[in-house]
């Protein structure tokens, strides 16, 4: 049975005039004689020329869109315009049929809001293969980057008891009986009775069992799934998305900066070096898409070209003071365009800051450094300045924020203080903390949404279209 060829094998080869088999899906049959076969190998279909005067027309009939065929026969240089290569088939036998009335998909253009809602179906369109194809490459050229790089991939737990952002946007993971919750004399939930002993959730992030592997194995990542319960409606967040969280023992915030651009360059490279067919596609598409809309919410430049333009520039680096300065004096602040006007050191950055920032001002990828405390996580290096502390956030245009970081609090008593400050209890961290009672050293790391990433290479909108099945409130189908 499996015994084929790939369609994106024959298309790449110089060979002709040799019989083999495919297999696929049909995307459309044209006068009785044409079928554009789609195997997903590949963006590209392969015409099979079928004999139809030979050929029983109860079979013929069964050649419909979404129906999936087995032909054998001869590849020969096409003799229409439009491909190199097609099939001269010598028999064929339909696998699956495909009601053509009934199925989702039909031969034109569907609406990705559409699309969303037949996500089982959806892996079957030009788009859809596209970026699924892109986003399996990145994920390859993630592994491929560390591990030529000699870093050791550590698996870290999915169900923990700790809140590693320290920002309580966790989804609850218990066995309990909901009718029945086990309780103690004054009322609270009692988790002894639970699984686990005690209360349990979907981590957030891998990066404080990184850390421990970090401090052992010198330099590790994680690249897993992670779970916010955060009730943002965005085309930039999701419930559940994966984060590749590289950790390094002896590596300072300079350190930590080159990692993440040398990262982010290699996997832009390894998009273009891998996956030009579909890029090309999907720079049509965006192309397509945004003549709609006004001049000045077009992109600035097709996608290929902007992905290189990534690759030739150094990233800016400056200070958060900096940022906010340039912020501060900007049009759209003084115009009161900001949704959240800046007006003093100590602001959080919205996505309108941040991308102002990178499109308008700068118009290159930005990390930003040196946030002040009160609004980083609790694990990050305190600065001398007793301000702010040695955070890193990589901003990217179109996307905002691409990935967060810091050079870690390596000093017991500065951590734990900070942990006081912050009410994150000491005594349940206490396996975190060994790490700085014994042989503690200078470590630092940062995660990349991969979601992100993806969406900036594929230049799709929507983060929930880079995903196969997104979760976000209101939402687990499949
Ligand atoms: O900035 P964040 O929250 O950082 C951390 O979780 C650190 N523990 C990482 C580390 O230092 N090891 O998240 C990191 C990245 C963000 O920059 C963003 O790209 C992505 O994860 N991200 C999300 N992506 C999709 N949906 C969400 N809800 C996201 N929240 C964060
Ligand atoms: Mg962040």
């Amino acid at each position: 049975m499996a015994k084929r060829k790939k369609i994106k094998e024959i298309l790449a080869s110089e060979e002709q005039g040799y019989e083999t088999t495919v297999m696929g899906w049909v995307r459309s049959f044209r006068n009785n004689q044409f079928v554009a076969l789609n195997d997903g190998s590949c963006l590209s279909t392969f015409q099979l020329v079928i004999d139809f005067e030979n050929a029983e027309q109860a079979e013929l009939k069964r050649i419909t869109t979404g129906a999936a065929l087995k032909a054998s026969g001869e590849v020969i240089e096409s003799q229409g315009r439009g491909q190199k290569y097609e099939m001269k088939v010598n028999n064929f036998e339909i696998l699956g049929d495909s009601d053509a009335e009934k199925y989702p998909l039909q031969p034109k253009r569907h609406t990705l809001e559409y699309l969303r809602e037949i996500a089982h179906l959806r892996f079957r369109t030009n788009t859809f293969g596209a970026v699924f194809r892109i986003r399996h490459h990145l994920a390859y050229g993630i592994h491929k980057f560390f591990n030529d790089k000699g870093y050791v991939y550590i698996h870290s737990p999915i169900i923990t008891g700790s809140d590693a952002e320290g920002a309580g946007e966790m989804f609850h993971v218990t066995a309990m009986d909901l009718n029945e919750i086990p309780r103690q004399e004054d009322g609270s939930i009692d988790y002894k009775k639970d699984f686990f002993s005690k209360e349990t959730n979907l981590t957030v992030s891998g990066q404080l069992e990184a850390e421990l592997g970090a401090l052992a194995l010198s330099e590790v990542y994680t690249f897993g799934p992670t779970f916010r319960a955060e009730n943002s409606n965005t085309t930039r967040h999701l419930a559940e998305f994966w984060m590749i969280e590289p950790e390094v023992a002896f590596n300072d915030l300079d350190d930590n900066m080159d990692l993440a651009e040398e990262m982010l360059k290699f996997l832009i490279q390894h998009a273009l070096d891998n996956c030009m067919e579909d890029l090309e596609f999907l720079q049509q598409r965006l192309e397509n898409e945004e003549k709609q809309k006004p001049q000045n919410e077009r992109s600035p430049m097709p996608l290929i070209e902007k992905l290189r333009f990534v690759l030739d520039n150094e990233f800016v680096r400056l200070t958060y003071t900096e940022a906010i300065e340039i912020l501060k004096k900007s049009k759209p602040n003084k115009k009161g365009k900001f949704q959240f006007p800046i007006e003093d050191w100590g602001a959080d950055l919205q996505s309108e800051h941040e991308r102002y920032l990178v499109e308008k001002h700068f118009k290159k990828p930005v990390i930003l450094t040196d946030y002040p405390k009160e609004i980083k996580a609790f694990y990050m290096r305190q600065n001398d300045d007793g301000k702010t502390v040695g955070a890193m956030d990589v901003l990217f245009p179109g996307i905002g924020e691409i990935i967060g970081g810091s050079q870690r609090e390596e000093r017991l008593d500065k951590l734990t203080q900070r942990m006081e400050e912050m009410h994150i209890p000491a005594h349940e961290m206490d396996w975190f903390l060994d790490t700085r009672r014994f042989g503690t050293v200078p470590h630092a790391g940062f995660g990349l949404g991969f979601e992100r990433l993806v969406l900036f290479v594929t230049g799709m909108a929507n983060i929930r279209d880079v995903i196969p099945f997104p979760r976000y409130p209101g939402n687990a189908e499949f």
